[in-house]
Formats: structure tokens, sequence, C-alpha cells
């Protein structure tokens, strides 16, 4: 197998791990685990989102989050924004980066941002345009990639058609979705080796769920076909809620074991990152899935 040299893991809990959590962490305990989490040796940390506080509640203190951390040199703050109003409120607390998102299926999307992609593309366009225009980088995240909650398989076509349509608009960086923790390693191979023919591996990054506990699996295809980057949340938390069936995204500490034990550069450092697991497990107050986790509380 071809194994990268090294690997960026973009740190995504702030944001999806603590969107469908029931419980609400405080703006001083997020501030606090943002700024652990900055000390870890990630270089991209997705701290929040400035969608609806109606829809996402345990978000509703996004632009508090983002003035009260820390910025630390050569880490990416970004946050994701659904429409103008999101941008207004990132851009006035100064992101470092935007993402926008998509889903391939349209059920998904009417469940998730309350349109068609047909109404929302035009939205979309112009945000990115803006945020680039007020010199940010925009990240573009395309949902239901390898299977919808409402619609099951989805069109690789469509999937293209979507990514396509991102790009075009002016994004850096694509996020592949597996929003619902579907995916196995043969269908990630065979999705790559067409989005591949269309696309750089360097713009692309792998967005796994690990609902079924395949995501560590596709990982290791991803990285066979030259992708090395790719989004986790410490502890494994998270979900999409509105994609039924969702749980937590890969755990980055889980991540990070096998990649480090594999020899493969992260620059993140193991035990800074499992102390930033064990501490957002205690603000949420139940165990968290990662199996790292698992392993340091039998441990003691
Ligand atoms: P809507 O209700 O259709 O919005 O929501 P609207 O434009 O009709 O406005 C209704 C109200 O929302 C108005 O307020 C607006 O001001 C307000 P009111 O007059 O009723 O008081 N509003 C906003 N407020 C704050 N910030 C905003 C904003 N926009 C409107 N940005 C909207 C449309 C898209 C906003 C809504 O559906 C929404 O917030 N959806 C977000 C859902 C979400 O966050 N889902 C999870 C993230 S996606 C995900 O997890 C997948 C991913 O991880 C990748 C993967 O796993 O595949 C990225
Ligand atoms: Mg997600």
């Amino acid at each position: 197998m071809n194994w990268p040299a090294s690997v960026t893991i973009k740190e995504v809990g702030p944001r999806d791990g603590l969107q469908n959590e029931q419980v609400f962490v405080s703006t001083a305990d997020k501030i606090a685990w943002i700024n652990q989490l900055s000390g870890t040796g990630v270089t991209s940390i997705e701290i929040t989102s400035f969608v609806n506080p109606k829809w996402i509640p345990a978000l509703a203190d996004a632009a508090e989050v983002a003035k009260g951390i820390e910025r630390m040199p050569g880490i990416t703050y970004s946050a994701l924004v659904p429409n103008r109003q999101g941008l207004e409120r990132a851009l006035a607390v100064d992101m470092d980066e935007v993402a926008v998102f998509m889903s391939v299926s349209e059920s998904h999307n009417q469940r998730n941002i309350n349109k068609s992609s047909s109404a929302a593309f035009p939205i979309l366009r112009e945000v990115v345009q803006e945020a680039l225009s007020a010199g940010k980088s925009v990240r573009g995240y395309v949902s239901t990639v390898f299977g919808c909650p409402y619609e099951g398989p989805v069109s690789i076509d469509e999937v293209i058609r979507v990514s396509e349509t991102l790009f075009d608009m002016g994004i850096g960086e694509l996020s592949l979705g597996d929003t619902i923790g579907i995916a196995n390693p043969q269908q990630v191979q065979r999705v790559l080796d067409i989005l591949l023919k269309r696309f750089d591996a360097n713009k692309l990054a792998l967005h796994f769920h690990d609902t079924r506990g395949t995501a560590l699996a596709n990982i290791v295809v991803s990285m066979d076909m030259g992708i090395t980057t790719f989004d986790a949340s410490v502890g494994g938390l998270g979900g999409c809620p509105y994609a039924l069936g969702a749980s937590g995204n890969v755990a980055s500490d889980d991540l990070l074991y096998m990649l480090e034990a594999m020899g493969i550069q992260t620059g993140v450092d193991q035990e800074k990152l499992l102390a930033a697991a064990i501490f957002i497990q205690e603000k949420i107050g139940r165990d968290l899935p990662s199996r790292n986790l698992q392993v340091s509380r039998s441990n003691g």
C-alpha cells in the first residue's frame, strides 16, 4: 500500500462534536477546551457554526466562543456558515476560514437547511465570493456522499455535480462527508477512484462518521489512494442532528494513535490530545466512544 509521510488531522469536535450533544457545554468550558486543543499541535480547528441558533442551540454562543479563544499562530480557526447572515456573523468575529455545506441528497438538504440544492447554491455562491473577497479561506463540505439516511444510495453523478459546483464557486478544499457513517472500504475506493480523475487529492479531505465502526478502515483506503487530510473529533464526539442514525466523527485520538504507530507524521501530541478528550468527556458527563478513552478509563 502507499502510505503518506504525513497527514493533516482537522479537529471538528467543537462544531460537529458539540452540535449534536444534549448537554450545553458552557461558553467558558468551550473556550478552555479549544485553547487546550490549540496546544496539541493540530493546525486546523472548526470551532463553531454560525447557523440559526434555534436549529442548533448547542452552538448558540458562537460569537462569544470565537471572541474568547486565544488564537495561536499557525492554526486556522474555522466555522460553518449556511448563508449570508452566518457569514456576516463569522466575519464580525474575524474567523480565518468559513465552511459551507451542501448535501448530495435533496431530502437531507431539506431537513438540514430547509431548502433544495437549487435554492441553496446561489446563496452559497454569494457567501463564498464574499468570504474570499474578505481574505478568508473557504472550505466546502459535501454530505451524504456514501448514502443518505432518507434516500439510501446516492448517485455518484450527483456527488460529482455538487463537488464541481462547490469548486467552481472558489472553495479551496472539499471535505467528502460520510454523514451517517455508512461507508465501507471498497465503496470508498470506488468513489475516490472516480473523484480523483476530476479533483486533486490535495484538494480533498475525508470526513468519516464512525457509526458502524468502519471509519479507520475507510481512512486506510483513502490514504492508499493519496488522501492526506482527515476530519476528526476528539473522543469521537458528534453527529449530524438532521441525519437519522448519525453518530460521532472518527475519534481524533484513535486516528492519531494509528497514524503514529504507522510512522505517519501529524505534528499532534498524543498525550495532549487525549487530555483534551478527557476534558470534554467530563463536561459532557458521559463516556465518549473513542477506544483510547476506553483504554485510559480502564487504566484508571
Ligand atoms: P430557515 O429557518 O429556513 O431560515 O433556516 P430563514 O432564512 O427562513 O430565517 C428564519 C430565521 O432564522 C430568521 O430569524 C433568521 O434571522 C434566522 P427570525 O426572524 O425567525 O427570528 N437565521 C439565522 N440566525 C442566525 N444565523 C444564521 C441565520 N440564518 C437564518 N446564519 C438555515 C435556514 C440554513 C439558517 C437553518 O436551516 C440552519 O441553521 N441549518 C443548520 C443546520 C445545521 O447546522 N446542521 C448541521 C451542520 S451540517 C453537518 O453536520 C454535516 C457535516 O458535518 C458534513 C457531514 O457529516 O456530512 C458538515
Ligand atoms: Mg459531520
